[in-house]
């Protein structure tokens, strides 16, 4: 695993942009997997900049949600189904077959879960974007987790709830996640996780130099032979 440290926001989402763009060049079949909330949000719009001045091909990608806060319907401007319309799918005119989103309001979410399994045990996952939560979660996969988990739904700690109200204009009940497990974060080719601001300093020294293990998720990076860490200086200010 690698860490690299940028200057700002501005900068750490410029560099993981054309990495995103660089892969998606050199393999316009590309099978990528995000997460949304905050940090990624300027990464989605460069890429989308980048990728519409340089008439990139993006007919024969594929994209795969993170995760989803259950019970949220995709018009809710909190869902990740939103977020993933409004800063990727759309702007990149991405068909409806090109990606996979879970659908929280189905009546079985086990079935959901079978549906993702599918998805990404036939494609496989080229390059993974994920952030890091308070606790060290990565998407929803919450502390004690294993790390041999495909795609589950998770009961939320307190504090990923409560964190989670800032996506929402009102406040609103957040009790489950459905998540890919980090099996298939193993399992992708790349990884890349993404942190930024003072906030986000003493997870990411846990991650980076705490020990290995499913009390802290994010931990899981050490291990990954692919893995990189992307921050600004603040979020890096504990481990330099
Ligand atoms: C949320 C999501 C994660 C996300 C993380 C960090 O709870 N489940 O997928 O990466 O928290 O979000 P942010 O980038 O807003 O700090």
């Amino acid at each position: 695993m690698k860490h690299i440290i940028l200057n700002n926001h501005e900068g750490m989402s410029d560099y993981c942009a054309n990495i995103i763009l660089d892969s998606l060049n050199q393999n316009p079949a590309l099978v990528l997997c995000m997460a949304s909330g905050h940090t990624p949000t300027r990464t989605c719009e460069l890429l989308v900049e980048k990728i519409q001045k340089e008439k990139v091909d993006t007919t024969k990608m594929t994209f795969i949600g993170l995760d989803e806060w259950v019970g949220l319907p995709p018009d809710n401007e909190g869902s990740c189904h939103y977020y993933f319309q409004h800063h990727l799918l759309l702007p990149l005119g991405l068909k409806p077959t090109q990606f996979h989103l879970f659908d929280v309001l189905s009546e079985d979410l086990h079935k959901e879960c079978e549906k993702m399994n599918a998805v990404i045990e036939s494609k496989g996952i080229d390059l993974m974007i994920v952030g890091i939560g308070m606790n060290g979660h990565i998407g929803f996969n919450e502390p004690g987790i294993p790390f041999s988990n495909k795609c589950h739904v998770a009961k939320l700690e307190e504090i990923t709830k409560e964190v989670g109200q800032k996506y929402f204009s009102g406040e609103t009940k957040l009790d489950k996640g459905i998540t890919i497990g980090l099996q298939y974060l193993m399992q992708s080719k790349q990884v890349i996780l993404l942190a930024n601001g003072l906030k986000k300093a003493a997870v990411i020294k846990e991650a980076i130099k705490g020990p290995v293990g499913t009390a802290f998720p994010a931990s899981i990076m050490q291990t990954h032979s692919n893995g990189l860490i992307i921050t600004c200086s603040e979020a890096a200010s504990l481990v330099q």
